[in-house]
């Protein structure tokens, strides 16, 4: 079974628990990455349940706006009922790593604004330990060098990700070699260097609920 092939699960099975919630009033939060492009696709499909979405990205907001789907300014959206996307790695407490696409400041602070958080992913995305994958930290372009010594003295391996600017306007360091041992106080230490504007840990805004797809079906963590 091929790696789309479970990421579309994953993306029904959050269709299928979010239907039933909502109104013709609900605004959707909506992910970046080719996860959430799969549940945008089905989305569309019960286009006519749900009011509105607000995007994590501006490639999300295009392929919302494809279907039709009336995409709202955060600010201007009077509550979000749920917010789905996927993720690079999960740990057994749900903590994340995410921003693999570079949408992990717009991600987190949609995921934060939203009743619930309903992450989904196939199960290559599992791990015991975050860390595998490098985390990528949002960075104001003059404090690269500033934020990078940080990091190393953190025990990271930090990369430019050259070539790519973030819908912020920012760049992205990817920090290989972390050993992350305490997301939530590794989260709030790598925000606290002067530059950083948001890192890739979710753990303080950690998925109320991850949709695993693997061969055998979805289940639930
Ligand atoms: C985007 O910035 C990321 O946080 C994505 O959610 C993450 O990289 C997962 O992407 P895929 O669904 O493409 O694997």
């Amino acid at each position: 079974m091929s790696q789309d092939t479970l990421k579309r699960s994953a993306a029904a099975a959050a269709l299928d628990y979010i239907e039933s919630r909502l109104t013709r009033q609900s605004v959707v939060g909506i992910g970046t990455g080719s996860t959430a492009n799969f549940f945008i696709d089905g989305l569309a499909r019960i286009r006519h349940k749900f009011d509105a979405a607000v995007a994590s990205s501006e490639a999300s907001a295009q392929r919302l706006a494809g279907y039709g789907i009336p995409v709202l300014d955060l600010n201007a959206a009077p509550s979000l009922c749920v917010y789905v996307d996927g993720a690079d790695e999960v740990d057994p407490e749900r903590c994340l790593t995410k921003g693999g696409g570079g949408a992990l400041t717009r991600e987190k602070i949609v995921a934060a604004s939203s009743e619930e958080f309903v992450c989904i992913v196939d199960e290559s995305k599992l791990v015991e330990r975050l860390g595998r994958f490098p985390l990528p930290v949002e960075v104001v372009p003059m404090a690269r060098g500033l934020a990078a010594r940080a990091l190393l003295r953190l025990g990271g391996s930090p990369e430019w990700r050259q070539g790519f600017t973030t819908d912020n306007g920012n760049i992205i360091l990817d920090v290989h070699g972390l050993h992350i041992n305490d997301p939530l106080t590794l989260e709030a230490e790598i925000n606290n260097i002067v530059g950083v504007v948001c890192n890739g840990l979710f753990a303080a805004n950690r998925a109320d609920r991850v949709l695993i797809a693997g061969p055998g079906g979805v289940r639930r963590m």
